[in-house]
Formats: structure tokens, C-alpha cells, sequence
């Protein structure tokens, strides 16, 4: 009888033994997917998950708004961004202003510096691929001195230059698709 309890409590501590160090294996192994740098966060530009950096294909592309403006953008493997923008519309038309950002999955982010204009625009957008849009909300920053209205927003709809300009109709006609 006493031979049966002890081999119980022996059982159950084995028991409990092995949940924890396959609990402490898989906690281990799903951290060791990511990469990783001393401080255990991921290093920069290494992405946390197998999604690619940018859905926007590493290289270069030009893109068109309906304003007018061409936007020329460089996207890296790590998903940054840089590039040029010439406005269709507003101070240094058709100048090429410097443009940097990012880009991660279906999120896209740059801004530009309208040299000699006084004035920052950024922008925000989600990618969709079929057809190819980038749809995005913008906020443009006067720099001279602050005053209530310094700050002017508004959305802007790109496309690839070669679908420029038919393919702008797609920007109110196509809705943004959900991606698993
Ligand atoms: C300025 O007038 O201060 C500089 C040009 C700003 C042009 C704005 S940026 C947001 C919007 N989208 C464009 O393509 N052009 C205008």
C-alpha cells in the first residue's frame, strides 16, 4: 500500500517535471526563430515575422497622384525607403525634393522636405497590389512661424506611372481588400 502511494507521488512530480521543461523548450524555440541581437530585441530591419519587408518589390519604382506629382521611390530588402518627389501642385513644382520612409508588409510611410518652399509633408498609406494603389493620408507642416493653421492635411492616391492616369479611376472604384 505504502509501495503505491510513494510510486503515485513519484508519478506526479514526473509529471510535473516534464510539462514545465516542455514549456521552457517551446518559449525557447519560438524566440530563436526571430533574429535577435544581444539585447534580445530584433536587430534593425530584421523582420520579427516571415512576412516580407515591403509588399512594395525591392527596387525602384515612379508613381503618379491624382494631383500630378511623381513620386520616385527606392525600397530596400530591410524596407526603407528613399527617393524623390516632384509636386504637381504648390511651391517647387516639378523640382525633385528628397524623399525618405518606410515600408513594412502592407504600410507604407515617407516624407518629404520641400526645400526652399518652407514646408514638410508626411504621409501614411496602405499598399494594395491588385490593382497596384497606394492610398494614403498626408499632413503637410509649414515652417514658418506656428500659428493655428499651419498645418494642412488631406489623402493622396498613387499609382504605378504606368497605370497613370486610367488607373487613378481604381483609387474610389476598389476598396482595400482584408489580408489574412
Ligand atoms: C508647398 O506648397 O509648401 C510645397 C508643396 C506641397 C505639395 C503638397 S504635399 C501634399 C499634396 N500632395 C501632393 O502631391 N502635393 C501636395
Amino acid at each position: 500500500m505504502r509501495t503505491s502511494i510513494w510510486f503515485c507521488v513519484v508519478l506526479l512530480l514526473a509529471t510535473i517535471l516534464s510539462s514545465n521543461l516542455a514549456a521552457a523548450k517551446s518559449k525557447r524555440s519560438a524566440r530563436s526563430s526571430h533574429a535577435k541581437s544581444a539585447t534580445g530585441a530584433p536587430e534593425m530591419g530584421q523582420s520579427a515575422s516571415t512576412a516580407p519587408a515591403c509588399q512594395i518589390p525591392a527596387g525602384t519604382s515612379v508613381w503618379r497622384n491624382e494631383l500630378g506629382s511623381t513620386m520616385t521611390i527606392t525600397v530596400n530588402p530591410s524596407g526603407g525607403v528613399t527617393g524623390s518627389y516632384q509636386t504637381g501642385v504648390g511651391c517647387s513644382v516639378g523640382v525633385k525634393q528628397p524623399l525618405v520612409g518606410s515600408c513594412n508588409g502592407y504600410g507604407i510611410t515617407f516624407s518629404v522636405n520641400f526645400i526652399g518652399c518652407n514646408s514638410t509633408t508626411a504621409w501614411a498609406g496602405t499598399i494594395s497590389k491588385s490593382p497596384s494603389i497606394i492610398r494614403t493620408l498626408w499632413h503637410l507642416a509649414m515652417g514658418t512661424p506656428p500659428a493655428w493653421n499651419s498645418i494642412v492635411a488631406g489623402a493622396d492616391c498613387f499609382v504605378p506611372n504606368s497605370d497613370y492616369p486610367q488607373g487613378l479611376a481604381q483609387c474610389s472604384l476598389s476598396k482595400p481588400k482584408q489580408v489574412q
